[in-house]
């Protein structure tokens, strides 16, 4: 089957002059010699020293990832003093409210001071090199000035998502030790309040109780809204940030010096803290959002992810910023006050390049065209998609109705672990084709590969893999570098393997066909079946629990929990909201299972495994051709599971 090629639009042609000649050609050097490659691009960032040694680098036996390892600079002089001469009055970050009404512009200059004296409220308060610093923060600007303060300092930042629970934000600060943390009376999204700060004190509290004492915790006032103070520790932001200092000396930062580390699900167990450390993450983050995105001066650049996911890390702050963009950063939500709140901010500010995920643009699809012609975005010149697959129609759709076939698509494909977009076309370089992220990126070299790690050439649908390091990769999971290893070297020893299953095409185009192992992607949002079960197996009625991903026509994944209770005890709706309830005040709401069967059994091998692949067909309401089953112990659990599937077309 070919799919339908979009050739190189030519009103969009590449400002940058990267044509498809030099794409080819810059690959090519990219792979032949990284480190002269490397050598050359890692300039666009200012060094306080120079580095001389590029790349240093082996994903074999114990891996070791170090880029620029001796030079020395610093992430938030980059993204904002470096501007300051040229770029001084220009707007930084526009800020756009929940509310329609309500928008903000940050200079250069003044997010200089609000960082400057933020980075030294947290030195005043005992923050040092090296500490680890919580910020649970809404999509206010002092979430990027808390991300930059840290970096001007070199304290690690771990962003938690606000959307987190209690629980799950203390898991966060437990695992890194940090005993200080950024946060906000409420969040405001869609009109309704968040309690970020209420949830902050109960996660201290359980954090305390496995002894990671926070000592102190900075809170914005965002709405005023009644919170608990605890006295000694709680500080206001506006308070402190008026006595100090509005100049604080960048400290000078080996390349591989950590600068954040940010947690993310994996098949097993709790959450890992992926670390990603100074130089070699911004050299990558700022180059890949010059070229993927055609970034020149004077573009307004709107990135919808929040600051609590890798793509808000290096696609709303870092990347932008040490371009000496303007970024918009937006506080609420696509559907508020209704569905055409997205083009209208386009219009509003004159966004020229939007990058979303494929959720936002199949619900807003659902919501249909007049939302979007109600606006005239006129200013845009480019489109971009991230954090799953994105369906032909969503994408037609994204091309001809928001785009008004005017707009290239750049579709990137990338993780919280590579730091950076690793797979994406190139406005003016790349033809696209609906549904592919298309080529590598410079330095990037995806290897296909069967299950047994047999190496795919030419056509072929296979498991990813990348075969050598790139600048922005991680380099460790925060405090486990074991862990690490054996997560990402050792299934395809010596490849760094991404999780994701993937088709080549006769053009060499890359097609991602999504997780290959137990990871969902609700919503673009990463979470872990285990995850899942083990907030579910923590409600006192529940025994054991199962939970597949299902096909789901918004959110891309759904989450689908079969459930055994303990003896004696009967599902029904009433336990199945409570359930639900519980797995939202254990995770998050991005948890909320979609589907939740009560199952007298599982289906298990005689050795006690749960055949994972039966629970996802039947979630699939695809249970005509159902494999092998003799291995069960039981088989026939498996007839009440499909008699009693919640999925039934
Ligand atoms: O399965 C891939 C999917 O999202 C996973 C990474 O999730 P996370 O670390 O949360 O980062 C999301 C934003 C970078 C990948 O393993 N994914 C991400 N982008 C795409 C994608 N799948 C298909 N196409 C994409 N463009």
């Amino acid at each position: 089957m070919s799919a339908k090629i979009y050739p190189v639009l030519k009103s969009a042609k590449s400002r940058t002059l990267l044509d498809n000649t030099t794409y080819l050609k810059w690959y090519e050097e990219s792979i032949s010699d990284p480190a002269k490659f490397w050598g050359k691009h890692g300039k666009r960032i200012d060094w306080f020293k120079p580095y001389t040694k590029v790349k240093n680098t082996s994903f074999k036996g114990k891996v070791s990832i170090k880029w620029y390892e001796d030079g020395l600079t610093n992430v938030s002089y980059n993204c904002i003093d470096r501007h300051l001469k040229t770029h001084g009055e220009k707007t930084a970050i526009i800020w756009e409210g929940d509310n329609p009404y309500i928008d903000k512009k940050i200079t250069y200059n003044q997010l200089y001071e609000q960082v400057c004296r933020l980075a030294n409220v947290l030195k005043k308060h005992g923050v040092k090199k090296g500490d680890r610093v919580t910020i649970y923060m809404p999509m206010i600007p002092e979430a990027s000035y808390a991300m930059l303060a840290c970096a001007r300092i070199g304290a690690i930042h771990s962003v938690v998502f606000g959307g987190f629970s209690p629980d799950a934000l203390a898991g966060r600060i437990v695992d890194c030790e940090s005993t200080f943390v950024i946060t906000c009376d409420e969040g405001v999204r869609g009109g309704k309040p968040v309690p970020l700060k209420e949830n902050t004190d109960t996660a201290i509290d359980i954090a305390a109780k496995q002894h990671v004492i926070v000592n102190k915790v900075l809170v914005v006032r965002r709405t005023g809204g009644k919170i608990g103070w605890a006295p000694g520790r709680d500080l206001w932001y506006h308070q402190e940030t008026a006595t100090v200092k509005p100049h604080c000396e960048p400290a000078k930062m080996k390349a591989e010096d950590p600068l954040f580390i940010l947690y993310t699900s994996g098949s097993t167990g709790k959450p890992k803290g992926v670390l990603h450390t100074t130089g070699g993450y911004l050299v990558y983050a700022s180059m890949t959002h010059e070229y993927v995105f055609d970034y020149r001066d004077g573009d307004i650049y709107w990135c919808t992810a929040d600051v609590g996911w890798v793509t808000g890390h290096s696609y709303i702050v870092y990347g932008p910023l040490a371009n000496a963009a303007t970024t918009v950063m937006f506080e609420g939500v696509p559907n508020f006050p209704d569905a055409g709140r997205f083009w209208e901010v386009i219009d509003k500010h004159k966004v020229n390049v939007f990058y979303t995920a494929p959720t936002a643009i199949r619900s807003l699809m659902g919501a249909g065209d007049d939302f979007v012609k109600r606006a005239s975005r006129s200013s845009l010149r480019l489109l971009g998609s991230v954090g799953e697959p994105i369906n032909p129609e969503a994408w037609e759709w994204y091309y001809n109705v928001v785009g008004d076939q005017k707009s290239p698509i750049v579709d990137t494909w990338w993780q919280t672990e590579t730091g950076g977009i690793l797979i994406t076309p190139l406005p003016g370089a790349t033809d696209l084709k609906p549904g592919s992220a298309t080529r590598p990126f410079f330095g990037v070299q995806p290897q296909l590969v069967d299950n047994e790690g047999n190496v795919l050439e030419g056509a072929a649908d296979g498991n990813l893999c990348i075969t050598d390091s790139w600048p922005g990769q991680m380099r460790t999971i925060y405090g486990d570098h074991a862990r690490f290893g054996q997560t990402y070297f050792a299934t395809y020893k010596g490849k760094y393997f991404t999780g994701d299953g993937c088709r080549r095409d006769e053009d060499g185009y890359y097609w991602i066909t999504g997780r290959v192992d137990d990871v969902l992607n609700v919503s673009g949002h990463r979470l872990g079946t285990a995850e899942v079960e083990s907030a579910l197996v923590s409600h006192h009625l529940v025994s054991e629990a199962a939970v597949v991903g299902y096909p789901h026509p918004i959110k891309g994944q759904g989450i689908y929990c079969y459930v055994s209770l303990m003896a004696g005890e009967i599902g029904n709706d009433e336990l199945r909201q409570a359930l639900v309830k519980h797995v939202r005040s254990e995770i998050g709401p991005i948890a909320t299972p979609d589907k939740i069967q009560f199952a007298p059994g599982l289906p298990k091998t005689r050795s006690g495994k749960i055949m994972r692949r039966i629970l996802r067909k039947i979630a699939e309401d695809d249970f005509g051709a159902l494999g092998d089953t003799s291995t069960l112990a039981d088989p026939a659990v498996v007839d009440d599971l499909i008699a009693n599937r919640q999925n039934k077309a």
